[in-house]
């Protein structure tokens, strides 16, 4: 059956709506909800079997834990078996927002949650609607990406009813997700943090409450890491079609761009191109799908438009996406490791 749609206006019918998906919530069903990083499929996060109806609708493997969201800072205490300094210092810096903490693992947290394991990652999510919803259910709610396992996260009500639209009870739309990627991941329970996924939150930002604070070296993969172990890259984040990465200095990225777009059309794919404005001379008058993350200005508004722009070359059937590098300052190193997972893992190098 497909799930009810649920568009909040932000007027008063919304209380009665949100009660509605609260209810859902709390009797062990699943509602999909937006936050400011991407949607959200939630359940009762402290109830095991509505969890595992989690990884049944997404088709996600059990051995990936979810994220535990909250209404505010004192829920972890519930959560966590200890709160270490680093991540109050984070919380306090970055609650709420697309920040997400790990920690040691409290024994009001099912292992369905966390995979079997003694951490727990823990978010409060910025998102209105999203917060309402946790205030009104009044438990705290687990909820991984709103996609089924392995497509690119849904930033739009209509990205989760496509890919989840007859698994989920209710579909809460409050509109695009303003980040458009995940939030930023920070293991907690070392004496330094870490930060295991880059996100919404810049490394650079996470610098300023942590200096020193660094990636995990598996986080984001080199070519020669990806060479070094082919085939052991999850499949993550992809559209159907085949995405070709190209990076490289400036000077020849552009070109090398342009022959290769050449030459998938000339063997007869169907070609879509996911550039920046300042390519778009690479591709006029090919008979190309072009879609534009905007300016390299602007790396915000290319993170918001990044998995969207898969979904629509995916939608409009072409064999193959073509894209790049948008550099690594900033939300650039988020960008790359979403496009890295999407072509799983494979980096074509320009000259
Ligand atoms: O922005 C977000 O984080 C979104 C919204 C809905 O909040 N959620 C999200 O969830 O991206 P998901 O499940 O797609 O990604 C969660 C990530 C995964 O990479 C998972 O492996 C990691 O967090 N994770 C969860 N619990 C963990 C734990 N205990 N230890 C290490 N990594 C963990
Ligand atoms: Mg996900």
């Amino acid at each position: 059956m497909a799930a009810e749609m649920a568009r909040l206006t932000g007027g008063a019918m919304d209380v009665e709506t949100i009660a509605r998906a609260a209810a859902i919530i709390r009797a062990g069903g699943l509602v999909a909800f937006p936050t400011e990083t991407v949607y959200g499929l939630g359940a009762h996060a402290l109830d095991a079997d509505a969890v595992a109806r989690i990884f049944e609708a997404k088709g996600r493997p059990a051995g990936d834990p979810v994220i535990v969201h909250v209404a505010d800072i004192e829920a972890v205490h519930a959560l966590a078996a200890s709160v270490p300094t680093s991540a109050r210092l984070l919380m306090s810096a970055f609650w709420p927002g697309p920040l997400t903490v790990i920690v040691a693992r409290g024994p009001a947290v099912p292992l369905r949650v966390t995979a079997g394991g003694e951490t727990v990652a823990i978010r409060m999510p910025a998102h209105p609607v999203a917060l309402a919803l946790l205030r009104a259910a009044g438990v705290p709610i687990a909820a991984p990406s709103a996609n089924r396992f392995s497509r690119p996260s849904p930033t739009t009500a209509d990205d989760v009813a496509e890919d989840l639209g007859d698994r989920v009870d209710m579909i809460l739309d409050g509109g695009a997700s303003t980040h458009g990627v995940e939030s930023t991941v920070v293991d907690c329970t070392k004496d330094e943090p870490i930060v295991l996924r880059p996100g919404a939150i810049t490394l650079e930002a996470l610098r300023g409450v942590f200096p020193g604070i660094v990636m995990r070296a598996s986080a984001v993969k080199d070519t020669a890491a990806s060479l070094a172990s082919p085939g052991t890259l999850l499949k993550h984040y992809a559209p159907r079609a085949e995405v070709r990465l190209w990076t490289g200095p400036p000077e020849t990225l552009t070109a090398a761009v342009q022959r290769d777009i050449e030459a998938q059309l000339a063997v007869g794919r169907r070609v879509g191109a996911l550039l920046v404005d300042e390519d778009r001379r690479v591709v006029e008058g090919q008979p190309v799908e072009v879609v534009s993350l905007g300016s390299l200005q602007h790396l915000d508004e290319a993170a918001a438009r990044l998995f969207a722009a898969m979904r629509t070359l995916d939608r409009a059937g072409v064999d193959v996406i073509v894209t790049r590098d948008l550099g690594r300052a900033g939300l650039g190193l988020t960008i790359w490791d979403r496009l890295f997972r999407a072509a799983e893992g494979r980096v074509l190098e320009s000259k």
